[in-house]
């Protein structure tokens, strides 16, 4: 996924929105925040930070003094995510601050974007303490497994990317990154010195949420990504119409949390 699409002030508007109406973050970062076992004293940073909520979830565990560190390369996001967390112990960076390590480096959903996986976990290892954690979540599905039905008549949230893709307005992703899998994020942890423990938890994701979700530019570009940004709500919109909205589904993520092995 290129940071292109998250660099726009759109894209960070309707971040906002969708977590001001959906829990799907908010509850995720909740558990990956639990599954690093953060607790006061720690020095956390926080990798993709997006609008802040992953930042958000690690002051609730955090001490009253300590500062959370969270780096977001894409200006718009990291604008948005100072405005909505001023006054709030965050410190915001485009990039990793050079010469500090911390105890737990944590990067929630965004993993699979940032680049070879190797690389990336290779890169956060190194900002990793001694004796610290390397924490990342990801939705189950984008390491290739299934996930359970809900309830519904869509049970699979499958009409919505169906009716899109009936458009015939799609464009292939451009990154041509290899496909994730338990196995291949194992191993990049493994390739930097960590082993890898993995825990997941499950949310609903409801038909509205994953309506807007799909609002956001960098997630519709895939299916819609002929026609320009600003069009594209009117087509969800006309979709939305035959959607049924009661309908919902298991959504899974995996917490993969690094403890030091080898190094
Ligand atoms: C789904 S958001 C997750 C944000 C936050 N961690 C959260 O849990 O809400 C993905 C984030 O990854 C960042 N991102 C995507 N592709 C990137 C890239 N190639 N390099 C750096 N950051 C990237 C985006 O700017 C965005 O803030």
């Amino acid at each position: 996924m290129s940071l292109f699409l998250w660099n726009h002030a759109v894209t960070a508007e309707r971040y906002r929105l969708f977590t001001d109406r959906h829990d799907r973050y908010r509850l995720a970062a909740r558990a990956l925040v639990e599954a690093a076992a953060i607790g006061p004293g720690h020095r956390v940073l926080d990798v993709a930070a997006g609008i802040g909520c992953t930042a958000l979830a690690c002051l609730e565990r955090l001490g009253e003094t300590d500062v959370v560190v969270s780096v977001e390369a894409s200006g718009a996001m990291r604008q948005e995510g100072e405005r909505r967390t001023r006054g709030l112990r965050i410190a915001w960076r485009s990039a990793p601050p050079e010469g500090q390590q911390f105890d737990r480096v944590i990067c929630g959903a965004a993993i699979w974007a940032l680049g070879p996986v190797s690389e990336v976990i290779g890169g956060m290892s190194n900002l990793v303490a001694p004796g610290g954690i390397l924490a990342v979540s990801l939705p189950a599905a984008y390491l290739g497994e299934a996930d359970e039905p809900g309830g519904g008549i869509d049970p699979h949230l499958t009409a919505l990317p169906s009716a899109l893709a009936a458009l015939n307005l799609g464009k292939p992703p451009d990154a041509a990154l290899p496909p994730l899998s338990n196995t291949r994020l194992t191993q990049a942890f493994r390739e930097n010195g960590f082993s890898m423990a993995r825990s997941d938890t499950r949310l609903r994701l409801t038909q509205q949420a994953y309506l807007d979700w799909m609002a956001l530019p960098p997630v519709n570009e895939t299916l819609l990504g002929q026609t320009r940004p600003e069009d594209r709500p009117a087509l969800l919109a006309r979709i939305a119409e035959d959607l049924d909205m009661a309908s919902w589904r298991w959504e899974r993520w995996a917490l993969c949390v690094g403890t030091e092995a080898t190094r």
